[in-house]
């Protein structure tokens, strides 16, 4: 079973300090929403409010249209996965999924056996008889989550459930998730600071700063059209070139690229993303195609992160002197190219580019299209 969730204009206040503001998001049927913000933006705060753990100072929680206002924590029909898993120590791992239902009112075997099919769920019934002080951290999570399951919540909440464990670990949660949402279909809200985990597995993203929500889209928007700058760099963009929008142009050191048709006329920053961005060898490039100096190599490992310098002027750095090509490292260099105002770019390429700082390269844009945002 599973249900629409919807916050409307909800505020929350500790003493003078308003950690939320007016945050209003929808949740569909069986959707996923994750809630990205850094700490302290206020994400617990949400869920806990979502909860019924804690009271919004303004402001409505609504499930399948009921506001929630009087409906006590038990009776919401939600379960909420903590960061850190609390489990009951003196339980083994059956009796910590089979509390909720034997609190209820279950018999025992009965809230076993229905607990043993969440354990299977999560791939740990072989560790049903296991003392909770023996378990990994990554069998403590996913015994938070049969347990949270075993109440059979029309919400799910998790809040940075997958936050400690490690890579591999994470990669096992995910499947996981993508399990329960095939075989269950909760309305999820996942909480997490880590973008890449909202995009692997939510439908659409809500990114919250100081308890404000500057943007609420699919993955797709908010990496390749974010509202501002804010949103831009908590989804890792790492170009934004200040310049002026007119005439649905962007006019900067890099040219005068088309940008989104709404884009307000006025100071904006270029946001391109590094993936969007391509090197190609300067000799093949085009007349449009910007050109720059390796400034500086971040390898990823499987990726690499090349800074490249564009001049204005064309975009185009002078020839190199005589007798020094284009591979040397000596070439290049802000001092020799100075030709006026200067824009940093990243671009991300698969594995090691064999460049060198200072290298002379060209950097082409995916549909020669750029994103604007207020500057
Ligand atoms: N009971 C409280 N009294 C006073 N301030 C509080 C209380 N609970 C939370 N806050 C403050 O509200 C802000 C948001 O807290 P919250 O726990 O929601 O952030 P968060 O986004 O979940 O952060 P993190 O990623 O670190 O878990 C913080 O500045 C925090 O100090
Ligand atoms: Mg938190």
């Amino acid at each position: 079973m599973s249900s629409a969730l919807e916050i409307r204009n909800v505020s929350r206040s500790f003493g003078a300090t308003n950690v939320l503001q007016d945050v209003s998001l929808s949740v569909p049927l069986s959707g996923c929403v994750g809630l990205l913000g850094t700490s302290g933006s206020g994400k617990s705060t949400i869920l806990r409010i979502i909860a019924g753990l804690e009271e919004p100072t303004a402001g409505q929680v609504l499930v399948d249209g009921q506001d929630m206002r009087a409906v006590p924590v038990e009776q919401r029909g939600m379960a909420l996965v903590f960061q850190k898993a609390l489990l009951f120590p003196h339980l083994n791992v059956i009796d910590n999924v089979a509390f909720p239902a034997r609190m209820a009112g279950q018999r025992r075997a009965e809230a076993r056996r229905h607990a043993m099919d969440y354990l299977e769920l999560v791939q740990l019934a072989d560790y049903a008889r296991r003392p909770v002080g023996k378990l990994s951290g990554g069998q403590e999570q996913r015994i938070s989550l049969a347990r949270a399951l075993a109440r059979n919540p029309r919400i799910l909440l998790l809040d940075e459930p997958f936050a400690s464990l490690d890579v591999q670990l994470r990669e096992d949660m995910y499947e996981l998730i993508r399990t329960i949402r095939a075989q269950l279909a909760p309305t999820i809200v996942l909480v997490t600071h880590d973008r890449q985990e909202a995009s692997i597995l939510a439908d659409s993203i809500a990114v919250l700063d100081d308890g404000r929500i500057l943007q609420h889209g699919t993955v797709h928007q908010l990496h390749y059209q974010p509202a501002t700058q804010a949103v831009n760099r908590l989804l890792g963009g790492l170009n934004a070139i200040p310049g002026e929008v007119s005439d649905g142009r962007h006019h900067s050191v890099l040219g005068h690229l088309p940008v989104q048709d709404d884009a307000p006329d006025g100071p904006a920053l270029l946001v391109v993303r590094q993936e969007a961005l391509t090197l190609i060898p300067p000799d093949e490039s085009g007349p449009s195609t910007l050109k720059g100096a390796v400034s500086a190599l971040t390898s990823l490992g499987a990726r690499t992160l090349v800074r490249v310098t564009v001049y204005s002027g064309d975009s185009n750095p002078p020839a190199p002197p005589a007798g020094r090509g284009p591979q040397d490292p000596a070439v290049g260099g802000a001092s020799t190219w100075d030709e006026g105002p200067a824009a940093t770019l990243t671009v991300d390429v698969a594995g090691n580019p064999h460049l060198l700082p200072g290298q002379v390269v060209g950097v082409g844009l995916q549909d020669n299209r750029g994103w604007a945002v207020p500057a």
